[in-house]
């Protein structure tokens, strides 16, 4: 059993792992090995992958594929998507296909504004707290002249601060919320070293305003930090077409075809226990570029989900509709996204899937993500109202199984052509395999 450590993190990796091998392997020796087999060979690159966070002891591999056939505003795209789900690709690259010979995706910005708060307590007279504002507010911003030079040089910097009075919420809390423009980087560590020093600031103008008392000039900052909640830094995503190219299922007419699709997406916007599912489709495809492009997941995950309940309840991202003889599937989702600084810098995989993507500004690669979402939730749409999304899963969920029989591509096409029309459970592969086995000799 593991017992407290301590200075744990001044161990060398090798250290590490023996400590680790320790208190938690049954077999050590398997348990190391298996941990060094995803070491990378090359010294250099495995510092690299070390130095990202602390306490590394190995790698952890996501397979990374490609969606190719993606024509998004006229323009040709192979999309990396880094991901361990199957079939996410595959029904990515199909929906890809099937719009791009119907003119493809359209897609637009509609903001990309970022934001911050510094959040603090005050207890004294809100009027005055007013008037101290507007006296500080240019002090404010000139106290960030020399951090935001270089962005303001390229036409970014910060847009607005604002004082919001938070009373009704909570007892005495206030904030300064703060706008910003962030161009090519996500901004995470620009917006908090701008706010982190407002409140320095906000704080060192209080002591010296002349009309506080001794109890208005001690502003109490709590915490000053971006928020990863950005409703206006905005993409949208569409696709259409007239009804009668949706010739999608030899048992559907297209009309019906597009039909269902419209109740289905109008399900998930009445519905959250649908719309976290039909959802998780759309992050499906998002989840994988943003990871595939180095950016912050958990980011987009956590704010793509606060606008999916903006009105109180938790509602589908996407929306389709049929107008006269059209149908329309669309995507608006707010996303922070960055292609320069952070990991973009720094892992090979990353600036290959940047360069995969032609280089994309920000603003493209979001575009490119509610697209990828956008295809996804497409693809996941379609396989529920027509064949379920099972036929295809339990190809993969077949696959993974010979994989593990560590079957040869001999038995990988014999079994998928037998297990065509028969439901596929772990114990009648393993069972099949062995039987073929031993027929075979
Ligand atoms: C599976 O990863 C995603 C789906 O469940 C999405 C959906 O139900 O729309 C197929």
């Amino acid at each position: 059993m593991s017992k407290p450590v301590k200075g744990f993190s001044k161990l060398s990796k090798e250290e590490k792992i023996t400590w680790l091998s320790e208190h938690y392997f049954a077999d050590k020796e398997k348990g190391v090995d298996i941990l060094k087999k995803y070491w990378n060979r090359d010294e250099r690159l495995q510092q690299l992958h070390d130095e990202f966070i602390e306490n590394t002891i190995s790698n952890y591999y996501l397979p990374l594929g490609i969606a190719p056939n993606f024509l998004i505003n006229n323009k040709l795209y192979t999309i990396p998507m880094a991901i361990e789900e199957s079939s996410v690709v595959a029904a990515a690259s199909r929906a890809a296909k099937f719009w791009m010979d119907r003119g493809g995706f359209h897609a637009e910005v509609i903001a990309t504004e970022k934001i911050g708060q510094v959040h603090f307590i005050y207890t004294g007279d809100p009027q005055k707290l007013r008037q101290f504002f507007i006296r500080i507010k240019p002090t404010l911003f000139s106290s960030l002249e020399d951090l935001t030079a270089n962005m303001r040089k390229r036409g970014g910097g910060i847009t607005g601060i604002e004082l919001v009075d938070k009373t009704q919420a909570l007892e005495h809390y206030y904030q300064l919320h703060c706008t910003f423009e962030t161009l090519d980087a996500m901004g995470a560590n620009f917006i908090n070293s701008c706010l982190e020093r407002l409140a320095e600031v906000l704080q060192e103008e209080a002591d010296a305003y002349s009309d506080f008392s001794d109890d208005e000039k001690d502003i109490q900052v709590v915490m000053s930090i971006l928020s990863n909640y950005v409703p206006n830094c905005r993409v949208r995503a569409e696709v259409r077409c007239p009804i009668s190219e949706l010739n999608e299922d030899p048992e559907l007419t297209p009309s019906s075809f597009a039909k269902k699709f419209v109740q289905a997406v109008a399900i998930a916007n009445a519905e959250p226990f649908r719309a976290v599912t039909h959802n998780k489709g759309i992050m499906n495809g998002i989840d994988a570029v943003v990871l595939a492009t180095g950016n912050d997941f958990r980011a987009v995950e956590a704010g793509i989900h606060a606008y999916a309940s903006r009105d109180g309840q938790y509602r589908s991202l996407s929306k389709a509709e049929i107008k006269e003889d059209e149908f329309i599937f669309s995507i608006e989702i707010p996303l922070a996204l960055g292609t320069v600084g952070g990991l973009t810098n720094l892992h090979p995989l990353v600036k290959l899937s940047l360069e995969i993507l032609d280089y994309p500004g920000a603003k493209d690669l979001m575009q490119i993500v509610a697209v990828a979402g956008l295809a996804q939730n497409f693809a996941a749409v379609r396989s529920l109202i027509t064949t379920g999304i099972q036929k295809g899963h339990m190809k993969m969920h077949l696959l993974n199984i010979l994989n593990q029989l560590e079957a040869s591509k001999e038995e990988k096409t014999h079994f998928t052509s037998y297990f065509k029309d028969k439901v596929v459970t772990h114990r009648d592969v393993t069972r099949a395999v062995e039987e073929y086995r031993a027929q075979q000799g």
